[in-house]
């Protein structure tokens, strides 16, 4: 079970710090716990996370090791931070940020060839689960991954967790319900054998019927990973599941 907090564009290195110094003493239960803050906070996290079994994430990474991509920051540069996984394809970075399945597969590809963990991102919109859409969106943005492992050679990684995140839960308050979380689940791991991650206004109360699931392998929290306690109750709450 994976917990991973999302803090999106919150906390600065001071702020980061402040949190991460006590996230080192708060109990988390038995779960995995990583935590994702701005690239500009992600050196000070690793500094006042060294130890301890918490892990730290960036938010997105570019394919290429180095070159005229402004703005971007690699692979490479990340491992340098002694950062070893990150998020590619939130539907953030996909609605707001022109990312296609295809950026998104690139992403992963080089992040992983790089030694990195990969937390690849796929979700319906509101719309196209209103449409009956959901499962042919979730065949086409996982077949795009699968394909693109396939091709690489590989497909048996070790190395990438998908988080299905519906965009209509983000942020919004509505949470898919667990049937609906597992159905997905489901369809994902159908095509591609490994964890899932759900995630979508994940909080302390209903972090335990989700993660009950049989398919749910832990969350991807937004919001409510800001504040610690609720952070924190909530991977307490998923190690009791
Ligand atoms: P919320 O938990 O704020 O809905 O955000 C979910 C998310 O986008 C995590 O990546």
């Amino acid at each position: 079970m994976l917990i991973a907090g999302n803090w999106k564009m919150f906390k600065g290195p001071e702020e980061a710090g402040v949190f991460c110094r006590a996230l080192r003493d708060a109990d988390l239960g038995e779960v995995d716990v990583v935590v994702c803050p701005p690239y500009v906070s992600l050196g000070e996290a690793v500094g006042a996370l060294a130890g301890t079994e918490i892990g730290v994430a960036a938010q997105n990474v570019h394919w290429a090791a180095e070159g005229a991509f402004t703005g971007e920051i690699s692979a490479p540069m990340l491992r340098e931070l002694g950062v070893y996984v990150a998020i590619v394809g939130h539907s953030e970075r996909r609605q707001l940020f022109g990312e296609t399945d295809e950026t998104v597969v690139r992403r992963a590809l080089a992040a992983i060839e790089h030694g990195l963990h990969v937390i690849a991102c796929v979700g319906e919109t509101e719309a196209e689960r209103e449409a009956g859409e959901t499962g042919s969106v979730l065949r086409r943005q996982v077949g795009a991954i699968a394909a693109g492992l396939n091709e690489a050679g590989v497909a048996e990684t070790d190395e990438l967790v998908i988080a299905y995140e519906p965009v209509w839960a983000i942020g919004t308050g509505k949470t898919a319900t667990p049937e609906m979380a597992q159905e997905a689940h489901a369809l994902v791991k159908s095509i591609l054998n490994v964890p899932v991650l759900y995630g979508g206004s994940v909080k302390p109360e209903n972090a335990y019927e989700l993660a009950s699931q049989p398919d749910v392998d832990g969350a991807l929290v937004g919001g409510a990973s800001l504040d610690l306690e609720s952070f924190a109750t909530i991977c307490r709450e998923a190690s009791h599941s």
